[in-house]
């Protein structure tokens, strides 16, 4: 494959949800999940709902291969200063210890998201989960998927967009589409009950990072 431009993208709907969901469940680990080792099981407590949720909105892209079959999600929400919504979807009762140190970690990365923002910021879109099967990755298929549906977001009020990135490869392609860091935490920073580090990520990145940047 030389480029993403012969792939197909396309808004994901309700009749996609099984597919994205399997996709996800079996493939998807960002660098917290691989620092816990964590399983299907694990996984299949939040991702599922994540994916029910960010279908509600049309801002949700998928690609699809030439035989039709979706390599590539990006999942997208859309919040409100003024909502009493939950920042996340899953059920917390459901998680498993593994996806509840996951969920402490990134409650904390964005449960003050609305003071991070400047104020006049009251309607965000957020990248909630983008993942690309390895053998589709560095092809530019996650940055041709950021750059679309944004007219759209527009159109539903959005005046910004937010994205919470846990990795080395997610925060350089942030960076460089002109995302600010408006948090930081470092993972040597961040210690369970007896002082030991919980994530010790191996890809390269000592911090996770919240970013922002105004549509
Ligand atoms: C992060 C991810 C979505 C990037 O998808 P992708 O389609 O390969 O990304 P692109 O080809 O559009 O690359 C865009 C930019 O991202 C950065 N990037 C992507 N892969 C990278 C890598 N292996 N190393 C360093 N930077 C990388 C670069 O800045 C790149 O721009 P460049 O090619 O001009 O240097 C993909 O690697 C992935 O799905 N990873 C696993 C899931 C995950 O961790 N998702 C993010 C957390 S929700």
């Amino acid at each position: 494959m030389s480029g993403s431009d012969d792939l197909k993208c396309d808004m994901a709907t309700a009749d996609d949800e099984k597919e994205i969901t399997e996709l996800l469940v079996n493939n998807f680990r960002a660098p917290l999940g691989v620092a816990l080792n964590v399983t299907n099981d694990d996984v299949a407590t939040f991702l599922p709902d994540m994916v029910k949720t960010a279908l509600t909105s049309p801002l949700s892209m998928v690609t699809r291969n030439e035989e039709g079959k979706i390599i590539a999600v990006q999942l997208v929400t859309v919040h409100n200063r003024h909502d009493e919504q939950e920042e996340h979807n899953w059920n917390d009762e459901a998680l498993t210890e593994k996806a509840a140190k996951i969920a402490k970690f990134l409650a904390h990365m964005e449960g003050d998201l609305w003071k991070l923002v400047p104020s006049d910021v009251n309607c965000l879109m957020r990248f909630a989960l983008t993942f690309v099967m390895p053998e589709y990755q560095r092809h530019g298929i996650a940055r041709r998927l950021s750059s679309m549906r944004l007219d759209a977001a527009k159109q539903l009020g959005c005046q910004g967009i937010t994205t919470t990135s846990v990795n080395i490869k997610s925060q350089k392609l942030r960076l460089s589409e002109g995302f600010e860091v408006v948090k930081e935490v470092k993972y040597n920073d961040w210690l369970d009950e007896n002082g030991k580090v919980i994530f010790d990520i191996k890809d390269g990145s000592d911090r996770c990072i919240v970013t922002f940047r105004r549509l």
